[in-house]
Order: C-alpha cells, then structure tokens, then sequence
C-alpha cells in the first residue's frame, strides 16, 4: 500500500499581501512548507508531490532542501494545480493519496492519521469541522435570516482519495472546484468526514501568520508525551544453515527455532515499541496458537506495531537493540540490519542502533544454546 502526499503550493497567496507568496514566508524558525512537509514525513509519509511554481527561485531553494520529492508544476486555478499533482504521482504505483494546502501548516498527527484510517472503509475521507457560530443571512449590511447550522462543517485539509477514483474525478471535472471533496461529489464518491481541528488553520490574511505561529510554537513548548518500553525475546539453536537477526540472513551452522521465523531481534523490538503503548507483547497480537502465524516473516508483526504507534499519533524517537550471542558474530551484518529495520520502520536508519555483545560463554547464550536480544524504543506525541 503505498500512500502519496500531494502539497499544492502554486497559488500567489494575493490575500495574505506582501510580495512572496505566503507558502515561503518565515514561520516559527522555517518557512510555511517547511511546517506542512515536515508534518507529513513526521507521520512516516514519504512519498510526497509538491505542486509549485517552477519559476519561482525561493520554492526552488525551500523545496530543493528535500532530496526525495516529487515536483508538479502549478496550474491555472488550486484544482489545475491538484490535476498536474495527481497526474505527476501516476507513475509512482500509488494507492492513495492526500491532497493537503501548503498553506495548512499546523496540520496534526491525528488529523492525518484519521484520513488515512478511514480510507479502509470508503474512497474519500476529509476533516471537518462543525460550525459552532450561529449563522446570518445578511443583505446590504443587514442580517435579513438565519441558516441551521446543525448539517454545516468547515472544511479542512488533508482531503484523501482512493488513488484511481480522485484522478478519474479530476480528469472529469467541471468548473474551478474549491476543494477535492467537491470533486469527488460530481464523481459520486461518497466523502467521510473525519474530525477536523481548530489549529489546522488556512493561513489566508496577514493576521493568520500571528495564529499560526502562536499554534507552532505551543506545540512545540508544550512537553511532549514520551512513552519508553523495553522487550526481550529468547530463541534456541537447532539443525539449520542460517538464522535471520533483525530482517538479515546470516550465514551459521544451526538456525533459531521458533513459531515465525524467530528473527529474535526484530521480536524484542516489536515488543518494545508494543510496551511503549502498553499494548501487550506480540504473543497477543499474534497468537503462536495461530497456524497463519507459522513460519511467518517477522517483518509482519513490527509493521503492525510501528503503523499501530502511527495511527495513535506517537513518531518513533528512536530504537536500540542488543543482540546476545557468541556466534554468529553480527559486526559485520549490523549496518545491513540497521538497513533492513529502516525500510521495514519507514523510519530514518540514523533513530536505529543494533549493537551486539557475546556474554563471555556464561550461560545459555555463552554455551551457544541460543540468542537472546534487548531492545528499548521511545515514542513521542507532540
Ligand atoms: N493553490 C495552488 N494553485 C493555484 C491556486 C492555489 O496550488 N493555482 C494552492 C495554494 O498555494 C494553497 C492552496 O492551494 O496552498 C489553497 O489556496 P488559497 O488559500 O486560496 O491560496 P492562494 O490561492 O495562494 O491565495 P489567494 O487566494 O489569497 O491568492
Ligand atoms: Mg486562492
């Protein structure tokens, strides 16, 4: 499943005043996308579109800071723009994507997370928010009605879409729609609203700049909710030619037995990051009474455990591991470890430390009975 980000950025940002369009202006210590791109890779989302204008030398400069991105060129209106994105990620096998304003910096963990989880139930999802002011009709400077407020939400960004039904909607499209829900109502989806959040502001006049700094810089003064857990996992050698540490084949005379694969580095860290959640340990995720579970790539249960983490709104800090053998020696596989825990994490290999240690033949790891592995993860919610 790969999930793709789509940034527009084209606009001229007219009503924000000031010359440089208000998505590269300074904000909270970096400029406005800094915020906005920041928060999404924040979230393990790496597969990100921005739609700018290509003549623009200060987005060549903020956006040329971000190696992996996929640039659009903007179009006549934010839906041309949206169009251009869309049709940029094409080539890149998406399965779904979030289609967010630049102009959105104070987007949340748990407003993206809660489009991401409601694309398993339908094609669209969106944030909204419920309008809580009472509403008038006014004329000439006069209010001459009400409007129910009770079915009215105030529509926010990330806008997400089954991949192929949101191009489909935009290739046909009629007219300069505000927004990509309203896209996808002329093509019929049915859209989901999600919770929305008073501090995912559209920084659209001058003043805005004022709020949203105020908002990034409580998050960023605001302790952050830190959680620690550790894990430990124990397999026994028994006939075999290899044994598989952290998502690495390694060479050996005798294999690791166990239920899955009995990769006992990635189980120690899978279960560090489930007690950093105070989510139980692996056994009860994925009971070893389970026949599915036989033989299984141990890959399975740590991405259940990272995108668990993920759609509770925690990043994960860091993770380090320890492996206790005296055989196989594992200096030589740890950068490759290091490697193959990252892509698996979709987290930078720079948060992930394997070190090995032998337990000077004491014991059943000294007597070469077995591996055992230690492992500590952080997670942090802003
Ligand atoms: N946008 C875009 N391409 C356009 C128009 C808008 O990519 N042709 C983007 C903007 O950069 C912004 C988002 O769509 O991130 C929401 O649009 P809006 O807030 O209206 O931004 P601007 O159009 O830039 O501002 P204004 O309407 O005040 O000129
Ligand atoms: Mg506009």
């Amino acid at each position: 499943m790969t999930i793709a980000v789509l940034i527009v950025a084209a606009g001229k940002g007219t009503r924000a005043g000031g010359g440089l369009a208000k998505q590269w202006r300074p904000l909270a210590g970096k400029t406005v996308i800094d915020h906005t791109i920041d928060a999404f890779l924040a979230q393990g989302l790496k597969t990100i579109c921005v739609v700018r204008d290509p003549d623009c030398e200060v987005a060549a400069e903020v956006l040329g800071s971000y190696p992996d991105l996929i640039l659009a060129d903007g179009g006549l209106d934010r839906a041309g723009s949206v169009r251009n994105g869309l049709i940029a990620l094409q080539k890149h096998g998406i399965n779904r994507v979030l289609i967010h304003d630049a102009a959105r910096p104070c987007v949340s963990a748990s407003v993206i997370q809660a489009v991401i989880e409601a694309l398993d139930h339908g094609p669209a999802a969106a944030p909204g928010l419920p309008v809580t002011d009472a509403l008038w009709i006014g004329q000439d400077g006069a209010v001459i009605g009400t409007q129910d407020r009770s079915a009215l939400f105030a529509a926010q960004t990330p806008q997400a879409f089954h991949f192929d039904a949101i191009l489909a909607a935009h290739l046909a499209a009629q007219g300069d729609a505000a927004d990509d829900v309203e896209v996808a109502r002329q093509a019929e989806l049915s859209v989901q609203i999600t919770p929305g959040d008073s501090n995912n502001i559209k920084i659209t006049r001058p003043e805005d700049f004022t709020r949203a700094e105020t908002i990034l810089r409580t998050s960023m003064t605001t302790l952050p909710d830190i959680r620690l857990g550790n894990g430990y996992d124990v397999h026994r050698f028994g006939p075999g030619d290899h044994v598989t540490l952290c998502g690495v084949r390694v060479p050996h005379d005798r294999s690791l037995q166990g239920h899955s694969d009995a990769d006992v580095g990635m189980h120690a860290v899978t279960d560090a990051l489930y007690g950093a959640m105070a989510e139980g340990d692996i056994g009860r995720h994925f009971p070893p009474s389970d026949p599915q579970w036989k033989g299984a790539d141990s890959a399975i249960f740590l991405r259940h455990a990272v995108e668990l983490a993920r759609s509770k709104g925690f990043q994960i800090g860091n993770i380090d591991c320890t492996l206790v053998c005296e055989y196989p020696k594992v200096g030589p596989h740890a950068e490759a470890m290091r490697d193959a825990m990252a892509a698996i994490m979709t987290l930078d290999r720079d948060r992930i430390s394997i070190k090995a240690t032998t337990s000077e033949r004491l014991g059943f790891t000294g007597r070469g009975e077995g591996i055992a592995a230690l492992a500590t993860a952080t997670l942090v919610r802003a």
